[in-house]
């Protein structure tokens, strides 16, 4: 069955410097060309989803700027339904600014730019219009607050599956929280959670998890970068999935939103979180062997071949 996935979240455009190391602070470091590549949180984990065979729309906003209506064009152009997505009057499109080294590992800094002005409303009216259609919400935390505390609270209140990354962990999702949604954090936004809701010192990935499924009620997946991710239930039972080995690293920017993609279009499916976890490691894996967030993000059958080795 095919997953119908409704994402909530940010595009950016990402602009991409390749260079020998990443900066300290004050320093400038100097690459070859500059590379342009879709981006956002949001965007990326919606082209991953419909790589890996999801109905998907989306629900965000651009600026009216070339940046935009590229970013649009880039959407359509995989396949996502983007009537939900706002044109932003006198706003920029969202852009990030990232910095790659030879390992892959990235610096980004963003400028949210038509992200931050998507309104509880304008996410309200989306998911009324999407009434009865998705399986499972993503939404990912680089828009406005209240835009993101309505897509999780209107999802909820109507039923549907919700997937909260909180990618950054901001202080307006801890009332959230109670209300369980499937939280997937990486390592130390697991902490930045843990923190925020009121426990002290850091402990276990294991604890810090089941800590915070005893708050939410359901499960908690947190991603490990290179060792995959670890699901706890929402009785603090934890399960380690390890991923594969990439045949190269080039660019491991987007690999989260990637598992995020893949996890909630598996979930969006009617997979459960075990089965929806192990794919998106797999499709993870696999995309950080091309440059840029999406360029590498793999298709079902490049995800069932991984998985059957
Ligand atoms: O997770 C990677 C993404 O973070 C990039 O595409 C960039 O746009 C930022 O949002």
């Amino acid at each position: 069955m095919r997953g119908r996935l409704l994402v909530v979240g940010a595009l950016n455009v990402d602009l991409v410097v390749a260079a020998t190391a990443l900066p300290r602070p004050g320093e400038t470091v100097v690459g070859s060309d500059l590379q342009r590549h879709g981006g956002g949180k949001g965007g990326n984990s919606a082209v991953a989803a419909l790589r890996a065979g999801a109905d998907v729309r989306y629900v965000g906003a651009v600026g009216e700027d070339e940046f935009g209506s590229s970013s649009l064009k880039e959407l359509q152009a995989d396949g996502i339904d983007v009537t939900d997505v706002i044109v932003k009057k006198g706003r920029a499109t969202g852009a990030a600014f990232i910095v790659v080294d030879p390992a892959g590992e990235n610096q980004i800094a963003v400028a949210a730019g038509a992200n931050a002005a998507i309104t509880a409303d304008d996410v309200r009216a989306a998911i009324e219009r999407a009434d009865g259609w998705p399986g499972c919400v993503l939404v990912s935390t680089e828009i406005s607050v209240p835009a993101v505390v309505a897509a999780v609270q209107e999802s909820i209140a109507k039923g549907w599956r919700c997937v909260l990354n909180p990618a950054p962990v901001v202080p307006g999702i801890v009332d959230l929280l109670r209300l369980g949604p499937i939280v997937t954090p990486n390592r130390g936004e697991l902490q930045d959670v843990y923190r925020l809701l009121g426990h002290g010192d850091e402990t276990s990935v294991e604890a810090m998890a089941a800590a915070v499924a005893g708050h939410t009620g359901a499960a908690v997946v947190v991603t490990l970068g290179a060792e995959g991710v670890l699901v706890c239930d929402e009785l603090g039972s934890t399960t380690k999935i390890a991923a594969g080995k990439a045949r190269q690293v080039v660019d491991t920017t987007g690999a989260g939103d990637t598992f995020n993609g893949v996890f909630a279009a598996e979930l969006a499916a009617g997979q459960g979180i075990e089965t929806a976890a192990r794919r998106g490691v797999a499709a993870a894996t696999l995309s950080v062997e091309g440059a840029g967030a999406r360029t590498s993000m793999p298709t079902v059958a490049a995800i069932e071949a991984l998985l059957a080795m």
